[in-house]
């Protein structure tokens, strides 16, 4: 499967875009094959792209926070608004309905993008100063 991944979503910091990568790894796991899933089976995956998103927000909201970025309230409202979402949509809907949980990946994949694109991009030049190399 071609990765999800593009270099136009890269803020040239390096730990940043590694967790972002990751997320997309998650998701092309995810989307693999949902189709023969079992309810069950589904919710797990979702729960673990949950949880990885829990953990990147808690990073990148950690780092905006020791760069003094002036919109950090304003982004992490965003983080805590798509993560009650996502939970009001594992709510909803019944799995063992393979279309509703197309929508629901659909839903993270496009809203994760287009976070990355208009806000992360946004603190890109506070936070390069501070992040650490690597992971
Ligand atoms: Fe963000
Ligand atoms: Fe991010």
């Amino acid at each position: 499967m071609a990765s999800i991944w593009s270099d136009n979503f890269s803020l040239n910091i390096p730990v940043i875009d590694n967790q972002h990568r990751k997320f997309f790894e998650i998701f092309e796991k995810v989307s693999k094959g949902y189709e023969n899933k079992t309810s069950e089976e589904l919710d797990a995956l979702i729960g673990e792209l949950e949880e990885y998103l829990e953990f990147h927000f808690e990073e990148e909201e950690k780092l905006m926070r020791e760069s003094g970025y002036k919109w950090y309230e304003a982004h992490k409202k965003q983080h805590t608004f798509f993560i009650s979402r996502i939970e009001e949509m594992r709510n909803e809907f019944d799995y063992l309905n393979p279309m509703l949980f197309n929508k629901i990946r659909v839903f993270i994949k496009k809203w994760f993008v287009s976070h990355i694109l208009h806000k992360d991009f946004d603190y890109k030049e506070d936070v390069a100063g501070i992040a650490p190399d690597g992971n």
